[in-house]
C-alpha cells in the first residue's frame, strides 16, 4: 500500500476543528483523491496528542470541546513535536501572533528545515518574513502554501496565477477583511453599533482571536503584503506598509451621511510600488464596493485590464477548505 501524507495540525480553533471534520467526513474521496491522508500530530497552545498511525480525531474533538485542550496537560508543545514527530506536512493554523511573526515563524522555519512541506493559514509570519520563508522552501525543494492566509477561501492566488499566465498585474485594489466588510454592512442597513456588529462578526467565526487585528487595518496590511509578494513578484514586509487606516474611529453619523450621499465606507488596502491601506467612500455601485462578510480584489492587468473576484471570505468553513486545498496539491505532488 503507497505510504499515507501525513500531516502535523499546529492551531485547533475554530479552522483547525473543521479541518478535522472534513477529514474525518471526507477521508474516503480524499484517499481516492491523493491516497491516504494521516493526521499524526495536533496540537494546541496548551496540549497536544500524536501517533504515528495516526490520531483519532474525533476524539481529539471531542476532547477540545470539553476541556478546551487536545491532549493531556504536559504533552509536548508545538516545537517540539514538530522536531520529535516524523510527518509530511505542518499544517500551521493558529491564530496570528505578534507582529514578529512568533510563534508560527519559528514553526515554520522548523518544519521546513526538517525538510516537510508547509500550509499556512496563519498569515503573520508569511507576512513578515515571505522572502526568507519562501526562499528557505525553494532551496529544499519543498512546498510552502498559503492560499488560506488571503480571501478565507477565494481563490484569490489561482486567479491571480491565471492572470499572469499570458499577462502580468501592475496593481492590486483589495477590499480583504470580511469582518470590517461585515461590521460596516450591519452599521449602514441595521443603524446597529460598531461593538454589537464586531460581536455579531466574532460569534459567527469572522474575526481574528484579537480582533482588533481586523478593525485596525493589521489583517488587511498582511495580506496586502502577501499578494503583493506573490502576484507582483515584491519582497515586502509587513513594516514596509505605507498606512493603515483601520474604521475603529468610523462614527454611525459618517456612515449614516456617507450612505445618503450613495457611497459606502470601506478599507481598501493597495499594492503596487508600496502596500498600504486605507479608508475609501466607493460609489455603491463600486464592484469593490461589497456587503457581509466578504472579501473581493481588482488586480489591473498591464494588456487586459480590470479583473475583479470575490465573495464570502471567512469563517470556519471557507477557510479550511482553502487548507484542504493546498494539503491536496502537496498530495498530488508527492503522488507524481
Ligand atoms: N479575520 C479575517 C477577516 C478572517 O475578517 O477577513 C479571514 O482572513
Amino acid at each position: 500500500m503507497a505510504r499515507a501524507l501525513r500531516l502535523i495540525l499546529v492551531g485547533f480553533g475554530t479552522v483547525g476543528q473543521t479541518l478535522a471534520r472534513q477529514l474525518l467526513a471526507r477521508r474516503d474521496e480524499i484517499s481516492r483523491r491523493v491516497g491516504r491522508v494521516l493526521v499524526v500530530g495536533v496540537a494546541d497552545s496548551r496540549s497536544s496528542a500524536s501517533n504515528r498511525e495516526g490520531v483519532d480525531l474525533a476524539k481529539v474533538i471531542r476532547s477540545k470541546k470539553r476541556t478546551g485542550r487536545v491532549g493531556e496537560l504536559g504533552t509536548p508543545e508545538a516545537l517540539e513535536l514538530i522536531r520529535e514527530v516524523d510527518a509530511d506536512v505542518l499544517v500551521e493554523l493558529a491564530s496570528a501572533g505578534g507582529t514578529d511573526g512568533e510563534p508560527g515563524l519559528s514553526r515554520i522555519g522548523r518544519a521546513l528545515n526538517s525538510g516537510m512541506h508547509v500550509v499556512s493559514s496563519n498569515k503573520m509570519p508569511l507576512a513578515v518574513a515571505y522572502a526568507f520563508l519562501m526562499g528557505r522552501a525553494r532551496g529544499r525543494d519543498l512546498a510552502l502554501k498559503y492560499g488560506a492566509c488571503v480571501g478565507g477561501g477565494i481563490p484569490f492566488f489561482e486567479f491571480a496565477d491565471a492572470c499572469t499566465a499570458a499577462d502580468s498585474i501592475r496593481r492590486i485594489d483589495g477590499v480583504l477583511n470580511a469582518t470590517s466588510t461585515y461590521v460596516l454592512t450591519r452599521m449602514e442597513q441595521k443603524g446597529i453599533s460598531m461593538d454589537e456588529a464586531l460581536a455579531e462578526a466574532q460569534g459567527l467565526g469572522y474575526a481574528e482571536t484579537d480582533p482588533s487585528m481586523d478593525i485596525g487595518g493589521v489583517d488587511a496590511a498582511c495580506k496586502i503584503v502577501i499578494l503583493g509578494n506573490h502576484i507582483l513578484g515584491k519582497s515586502f514586509s509587513l513594516k514596509d506598509v505605507k498606512g493603515m487606516d483601520g474604521i475603529a474611529e468610523v462614527t454611525a453619523a459618517r456612515v449614516g451621511a456617507t450612505k445618503t450621499r450613495k457611497k459606502k465606507i470601506r478599507m481598501v488596502a493597495t499594492v503596487d510600488t508600496t502596500p498600504r491601506v486605507s479608508l475609501a467612500e466607493l460609489p455603491q455601485t463600486d464592484p469593490l464596493a461589497v456587503d457581509g462578510p466578504v472579501q473581493a480584489a481588482k488586480f489591473q492587468c498591464v494588456s487586459s485590464g480590470a479583473k475583479f473576484i470575490g465573495g464570502e471570505g471567512a469563517g470556519g468553513l471557507s477557510t479550511s477548505l482553502a487548507v484542504l486545498r493546498d494539503v491536496l496539491a502537496i498530495g498530488d505532488l508527492e503522488r507524481r
